[in-house]
């Protein structure tokens, strides 16, 4: 890290990017492309629909260098369906040396690819993966037979390119999936610690109320066979050991903890810097701009950042 973070930094000569909230950022979620060759039920589209050009690798690379000398050492690139880009290994192979460069995948594609991932400086990957029925995966990702025994390949390959801990995405759907944490969570222990289960609470942009879980719920039930609880710096996320294995619990809705511990920033697949995944105004365009103009942008864009749930006297505890 070529940084060291003080927890102030919100003048405008710092190198560090806070806001006015006292949230200092230190990730960036970067879409690379808005398309996908899956089309799940209850996909947010990270929360954007605009139709601009895809950036180009000249533009990723000097969002993300401007990135990381104003502080961000954490890089998640994701989609759409990142490996839908060829040119992905261009873009890894010319990024700054940063503390972590993740990717969000569904894994259809990485077959014969993740070696050269990991050769091109990523990290590790998060895999979406809300099930282990061939036939409710069908139904979940609107795909075509055979796509789920792709991305259990995907996940074989990326743990034996290196790209660990490979994190498990699974979008928590009411009455679909929500029986079988515990499956999942036999599969990944059979990884012996390369893979974490990471449970998602629904967003439902889509319109699916039916699958609406109960955050509580789930949360107590995952407290109750825990051998311990973790809590990660970012969003205040918990994670859960279970019999050896580690589950990680992503509860973003009505969680004013959650926001108040957001230390990210994203940016569109189009090149607009986005101060929230709920918020879909305030977008600051980037997709032109030198690499002179970026830092006052960045500022900018951060600026405009208000925790979407916010701590009040009726709603201290994030319930
Ligand atoms: N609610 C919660 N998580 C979602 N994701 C996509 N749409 C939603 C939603 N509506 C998450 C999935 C996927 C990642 C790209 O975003 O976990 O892995």
């Amino acid at each position: 890290m070529s940084h060291k973070d003080t927890g102030s930094g919100s003048s405008s000569t710092a190198p560090f990017l806070t806001d006015l909230h006292g949230r200092t950022i230190r990730s960036l979620r970067m879409s690379i492309t808005d398309r996908c060759n899956l089309d799940c039920i209850y996909c947010h589209n990270e929360g954007y629909t605009g139709r601009g050009n895809e950036m180009s690798v000249d533009t990723i690379v000097n969002i993300v260098k401007v990135a990381h000398g104003l502080g961000i050492d954490r890089l998640k690139l994701s989609g759409g369906e990142p490996l839908l880009r060829k040119d992905l290994e261009d873009v890894l192979l010319r990024l700054p040396d940063m503390k972590d460069i993740s990717l969000t995948t569904n894994a259809t594609l990485i077959k014969g690819r993740a070696l050269s991932l990991k050769e091109a400086g990523l990290d590790r990957v998060n895999i979406s993966l809300d099930t282990l029925d061939p036939d409710k995966y069908r139904r979940i990702t609107r795909s075509k037979r055979g796509t789920f025994d792709s991305v259990l390949d995907g996940i074989h390959e990326a743990v034996d390119a290196g790209l660990t801990p490979v994190k498990l995405n699974m979008v928590l759907l009411k009455d679909l999936n929500d029986n079988e944490i515990e499956d999942m969570l036999e599969f990944t222990r059979s990884y012996n610690g390369d893979v974490i289960l990471q449970l998602i609470e629904l967003m439902d942009f889509r319109d699916v109320p039916q699958h609406r879980i109960n955050a509580w719920e789930v949360e107590r039930s995952l407290l109750s066979v825990s051998s311990g609880v973790l809590v990660r710096e970012l969003h205040k996320r918990k994670k859960y050991i279970i019999n050896g294995a580690e589950v990680e619990f992503v509860r973003p809705i009505d969680n004013t903890e959650f926001c108040a511990n957001c230390n990210r920033l994203r940016v569109t697949a189009d090149g607009k810097l986005k101060p929230c995944l709920l918020v879909v105004n305030d977008l600051v365009d980037v997709s032109n701009a030198g690499e002179g103009e970026l830092p006052d942008l960045f500022r900018l864009a951060v600026s405009k950042r208000v925790p979407f749930y916010k701590v009040s006297r009726s709603n201290k505890n994030g319930s």
